[in-house]
């Protein structure tokens, strides 16, 4: 038998891959503009939805152009250290750095400068990498995966506006989960966070997934629309319904056992973990209102108007719901309703 064409791993841009045309299009036109309308941006949703994969897809985008250098920092780490060593060790900007006689090797980089005293400070050293780059007219693209708002990535964040006010060619776009990014633009020091542009994942186009799902499993365009709407266009999803129709050899509707089980497993759990009671109860009255919208799912539990825009809103930014209408709330999630019906909420 080929090889599964879908993939269950998290991460890694999956071989079924739904172009983002429009989503991707937004940030990349933006970076690469004269004059970039910002240099921030920052993607979010929930897990599973696939925002590891559309910021490697912007970064490999970028990679190839001789004007672009992309660094992709791991948020666990010291993120001003890994830029710096990230630099000095690409091979084609030894030349570049070489010209501008930044001795580094006090830092642990780099040769040894005759006759130029060591840059001791590794800002310092930056600043002076980063104007040598500017200067030759390059754009450094700073990528951070899955950011919290930890002492590591706070620091970093605020040097990097510091150097953007200096002018210097930095572009960062870094993902995480809502309340992570919430958290990081409280905080005092990093405000200028409230005015970067926060990208929401769409679900995936649904007609796109229909497409796939045809050409792979041959079905005609009925059915793969039915087998796509399954999905909601939530990525994960799309993945896992694909895998367990290849690996079967059955339909979509003879795997949805396996495919909620999946979907528990893998997110939907984890999801769940990190609500508030209060969300929950959100969420269960939903589940059981007699339809979407807002009016009777209030009726239901008894929450004021007020109260309840609170955690619509946050649920909203999550990615967890959405407004088919005016006056409505339903899940983004395929089977999220039936999960939380098994789960035990009181
Ligand atoms: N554009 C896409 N097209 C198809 N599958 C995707 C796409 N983006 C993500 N996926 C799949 O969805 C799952 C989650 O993607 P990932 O980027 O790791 O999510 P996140 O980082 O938001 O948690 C993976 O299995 C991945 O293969
Ligand atoms: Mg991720």
């Amino acid at each position: 038998m080929a090889d599964n064409p879908f993939s269950l791993s998290f991460g890694r841009t999956p071989v079924s891959f739904i172009e983002r045309e429009y989503q991707s299009r937004e940030i990349l036109d933006s970076f690469t503009a004269k004059n970039p309308s910002y240099q921030v941006c920052m993607i979010t949703g929930v897990r599973g939805a696939g925002k590891t994969v559309l910021l490697s897809d912007i970064a490999d985008k970028l990679r190839i152009e001789d004007r672009w250098i992309v660094v992709d920092l791991n948020p666990e780490r010291d993120l001003l250290q890994m830029l710096a060593a990230e630099l000095v060790n690409r091979r084609d900007l030894i030349e570049i750095f070489r010209e501008a006689r930044i001795n580094l090797s006090f830092l642990g980089f780099g040769p040894e400068i005759e006759d130029e005293p060591p840059v001791t400070d590794i800002v310092a050293a930056l600043r002076r990498m980063l104007e040598k780059l500017t200067k030759k007219n390059k754009r450094i693209l700073i990528t951070i995966d899955e950011v919290t708002s930890s002492q590591r990535v706070r620091e970093f964040v605020s040097q990097f506006q510091i150097f953007m006010r200096e002018r210097l060619n930095v572009f960062l776009l870094m993902t995480g989960l809502y309340e992570n990014i919430y958290e990081l633009q409280n905080q005092k020091t990093l405000t200028f966070l409230y005015r970067a542009p926060k990208v929401v994942l769409k679900p995936l186009s649904l007609p796109l997934i229909a497409r796939k799902y045809g050409e792979i499993f041959s079905l005609n365009e009925a059915d793969a629309l039915d087998m796509a709407k399954a999905t909601k266009g939530y990525s994960f999803a799309f993945q896992v319904l694909g895998y367990l129709c290849w690996t079967t050899g059955r339909t979509w509707k003879d795997v949805l056992p396996e495919y909620d089980t999946c979907l528990e497993d893998y997110v939907y759990e984890k999801i769940w973990s990190e609500l508030s009671q209060k969300d929950k109860l959100v969420l269960l009255a939903m589940c059981n209102a007699k339809s979407s919208k807002v009016e009777d799912i209030r009726h239901k539990m008894d929450m004021n108007s007020n109260n309840f825009t609170v955690y619509r809103a946050r649920l909203l930014k999550k990615g967890i719901v959405y407004v088919p209408e005016y006056g409505q709330l339903a899940f983004s999630l395929p089977r999220f309703a039936e999960f939380i019906l098994r789960q035990d909420i009181l």
